[in-house]
């Protein structure tokens, strides 16, 4: 094992009504006027106006973007940093999910490096840290509050940029399960699936290191006892704190383990066909671990066991695909789609989605490099 460095916001607010303590937070830090990067459903829905109230009363003003598009773009980026100099805004909170905490690292990062947001595709380009970003969360999946990958789909070449920057973390990460009841059920087991793929992907990486196994595992168990409920009973507050936590730590797993070849694969059916990320994770998770049980079985066999499935007696390759077949389990009683047919993927397109998946930068921590033909098997055998 090779010399690793730990990653995630200096602050991180976790449980139910920690949003006022944020808030409070941020004045002693000074700030005064917020550049708010959501979307519009959460203004109809009435949380942006509630933040920004509860933000009034503490004497901090906010500019709204509310431009954020699901899978957000160079243009969602530009928007939003029009919006930011014209306000004259000296922080920027991202209100929402993985979308706008995205789109508003793509911001913070080019208000402080200039430039464009296609500039700092790769690994660690930028120079200078971020604007200030406080990342409010109310989904549990993506993590994107405290991580240091920022998604951005260049819609000129219809591909989503994988961003992997120290610089995109976030200052300050709220995670409060009172913002996460509004959620619907199929957003949830979306964004459900992507955090349990997280924690596989981090799990098996060729960069993982007991640190990032603690979390992995520990979110599996939290994802195996608690997704069930909070899509069945978004109003189960339990469930959705447990969620939380979950989806926090499979964070905290792959923002320093890296993923693999689901979300390089993944990052192109988005960029593509515009399709939700959890659910592309979702319907590719299996398929890949299946690829990857030919090196790293073991690995499965504890995922097997966090699944909840007794793998004693079993040879490792048995127990990997008893996660294989766990995972699936879970994924269809969510009502996950089985394959990537249904949602309008074409085979005709995988020379192109293939070629782009094995530039993804999360695929190369993937514990097997796979040939072109191998990846496109994968897509073919998730149809
Ligand atoms: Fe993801």
């Amino acid at each position: 094992m090779s010399a690793m460095k730990f990653f995630m916001p200096q602050v991180n607010q976790m449980g139910s009504g920690c949003l006022e303590e944020a808030i409070i937070d941020i004045c002693k830090l000074g700030y005064k006027k917020a550049l708010i990067v959501t979307d519009k459903v959460l203004v109809e829905v009435g949380l942006v106006g509630s933040v920004v109230e509860k933000m009034g009363a503490k004497g901090i003003e906010a500019v709204i973007f509310d431009g954020t598009q699901p899978n957000p773009t160079c243009g969602n980026v530009e928007a939003g940093l029009k919006l930011l100099n014209e306000g004259q805004c000296d922080f920027v909170i991202s209100l929402g999910g993985g979308s706008p905490h995205d789109c508003a690292k793509g911001i913070a990062i080019v208000a402080a490096n200039g430039g464009n947001i296609r500039d700092y595709e790769g690994v660690d380009v930028s120079e200078k840290p971020q604007f200030p970003l406080v990342a409010v969360n109310t989904t549990a999946g993506t993590a994107s509050e405290i991580t240091r990958f920022c998604i951005i789909t260049d819609e000129e070449r219809h591909v989503k940029m994988a961003i992997v920057d120290k610089n995109t973390t976030p200052l300050m990460s709220v995670n409060d399960p009172a913002l996460m009841v509004g959620m619907p059920k199929s957003l949830t087991a979306a964004t459900g699936m992507d955090a349990l793929t997280h924690a596989v992907e981090a799990y098996v990486s060729t960069i993982a290191t007991p640190v990032t196994d603690c979390c992995a595992i520990k979110a599996i168990e939290l994802i195996r006892d608690n997704l069930e409920a909070a899509v069945a009973d978004g109003n189960d507050l339990e469930a959705r704190e447990n969620m939380a936590y979950a989806q926090l730590l499979a964070g905290m797993a792959f923002n320093n383990a890296s993923l693999g070849y689901v979300h390089a694969m993944a990052h192109q059916l988005g960029g593509f066909y515009d399709l939700p990320h959890g659910v592309c994770n979702a319907i590719l998770l299996p398929h890949v671990q299946t690829y990857n049980a030919q090196v790293c079985p073991e690995r499965l066999a504890h995922v097997a066991t966090a699944m909840g499935v007794d793998v004693a007696g079993l040879t490792a390759q048995e127990g990997a695909e008893k996660a294989i077949e766990a995972i699936k389990v879970l994924s269809a009683k969510i009502d996950i789609p089985a394959g990537l047919e249904v949602l309008g993927v074409k085979a005709d397109d995988f020379p192109i989605l293939t070629e782009n998946a094995l530039k993804d930068a999360c695929g190369f921590t993937n514990p097997k490099q796979a040939t072109p033909e191998e990846i496109t098997a994968i897509f073919a055998a998730a149809m």
